[in-house]
C-alpha cells in the first residue's frame, strides 16, 4: 500500500525586522527549501537530507524531527513520518534555515493528520526545532514561516501571535558566505539595556508595526533602526556599515541584519530600487573578495505552501 505523502515549500524568513528582536518576523518568497513528508505506520521518524550540510538525522537533534517527535508524543498512535529535506537555505545564514525546516515539518504533518492543530499550536511544536538547532525556543522565524507575511509575537508565554498586514514591498538580501551561529550571536548581546535605548527601541517597534498597517513607507523607513542588537552583531559581518550606507544612498526604505546574521536585508518600495541595492551589495562583497549570494524578492504572504499531495 502506498503511504500518504505531501511536498511543501518552506520559505526563508527575516527575523527581528531590525528593531523587533525576537518579536517580529517576515516571510520572503526566495530562497526556500523543499520538504517531502510521508506518513508511516512504524511509529518512527526517518530523516533523509539531500544537501551537503551534514545536518543531524537523529530526530531529536534535527530542526524538522524534533517538532514531529513532540506531535507524535501527544498522539499516542503507532504512526511515524519519513522526511526528505532538500535544503536551499543554508544553515547559519540568518535566513531562518532551521525555522524553515521546523515550520515545513509541522504544516506538512498537520495536513497529513487531517488539519487537527491551530496555527499557534503548530508554532509551539515548531519551536522545538529551533531549540534542537540553536538551543533556544525562538518563535520569530517559525511564526513568520507558518503564518506568512509580517508577524508580531506579542508574547511567547503564553503565545500571542499577531499577523500584521503589510504593503507589497521588495526585499533585497545579501548572504555573505560566512557562518554566524545564532547561539553565538545571542551570547554576545548584553543582558541588560539602557532605559534610553529601550525607549528608542519600543518606539521603533511600534512605529514599524503602525507603518506596515497604515502603508506609511516614511514611518517604516524611520522605524528601521536597532540600537540594541545591531551595534554588537554588525561587527560579525564584514562590510555591514558600507552595505547599509550605500543601499540607503540608492533609495531603500532601510534594513539591517536578517535574524542573527550574516545575511543583510533591505526593504524597497519598487523593484528598480531593490535591484540597485543588490548591485551595491554585490560591488561591496566583490571588492572584499567575499563570496556571496543575493536575492531580490518579495514579502511572502502564504508562508509554508503545499505544492504536491498524493493519496
Ligand atoms: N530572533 C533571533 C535572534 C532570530 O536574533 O537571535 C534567530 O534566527
Amino acid at each position: 500500500m502506498q503511504n500518504k505523502k505531501i511536498t511543501v515549500r518552506c520559505p526563508a524568513t527575516v527575523a527581528n525586522l531590525v528593531c523587533g528582536f525576537d518579536v517580529l518576523g517576515m516571510c520572503i518568497s526566495d530562497p526556500f527549501d523543499i520538504m517531502e513528508l510521508e506518513l508511516t505506520d512504524d511509529g518512527k521518524i526517518f530523516i533523509q537530507e539531500t544537501s551537503c550540510y551534514c545536518l543531524p538525522t537523529d530526530p531529536a537533534l534535527n530542526a524538522a524531527g524534533a517538532p514531529l517527535l513532540e506531535i507524535l508524543s501527544g498522539l499516542n498512535t503507532g504512526i511515524g513520518f519519513k522526511i526528505k529535506i532538500t535544503k536551499n537555505i543554508k544553515p547559519g545564514s540568518g535566513l531562518g534555515s532551521s525555522g524553515a525546516s521546523a515550520a515545513g515539518a509541522v504544516v506538512a504533518a498537520d495536513h497529513l493528520l487531517g488539519n487537527i492543530f491551530s496555527k499557534a499550536e503548530l508554532v509551539r511544536f515548531a519551536m522545538a526545532g529551533e531549540e534542537a538547532a540553536c538551543g533556544a525556543r525562538i518563535s520569530d522565524n517559525v511564526t513568520a514561516g507558518i503564518f506568512g507575511g509580517v508577524t508580531l509575537i506579542r508574547s511567547n508565554t503564553p503565545l500571542d501571535i499577531v499577523p500584521i498586514p503589510s504593503p507589497e514591498l521588495f526585499v533585497t538580501v545579501v548572504h555573505p558566505q560566512i557562518e554566524v551561529k545564532t547561539s553565538y550571536a545571542r551570547e554576545i548581546l548584553k543582558k541588560e539595556v539602557l532605559l534610553t535605548d529601550a525607549v528608542k527601541q519600543w518606539g521603533n517597534v511600534a512605529g514599524l508595526v503602525a507603518g506596515f498597517m497604515k502603508n506609511d513607507t516614511g514611518l517604516i523607513s524611520r522605524s528601521l533602526e536597532d540600537v540594541i542588537a545591531e551595534p554588537l552583531r554588525s561587527k560579525l559581518i564584514p562590510g555591514f556599515d558600507e552595505v547599509k550606507a550605500r543601499c540607503m544612498g540608492v533609495g531603500v526604505l532601510g534594513g539591517g541584519i536578517s535574524g542573527s546574521g550574516p545575511s543583510v536585508f533591505m526593504l524597497s518600495k519598487d523593484e528598480a530600487t531593490a535591484k540597485a541595492a543588490e548591485e551595491e551589495m554585490k560591488n561591496i562583497y566583490n571588492k572584499l573578495s567575499l563570496p556571496h549570494y543575493t536575492y531580490v524578492t518579495t514579502i511572502n504572504h502564504k508562508g509554508v505552501e503545499i505544492i504536491k499531495e498524493s493519496i
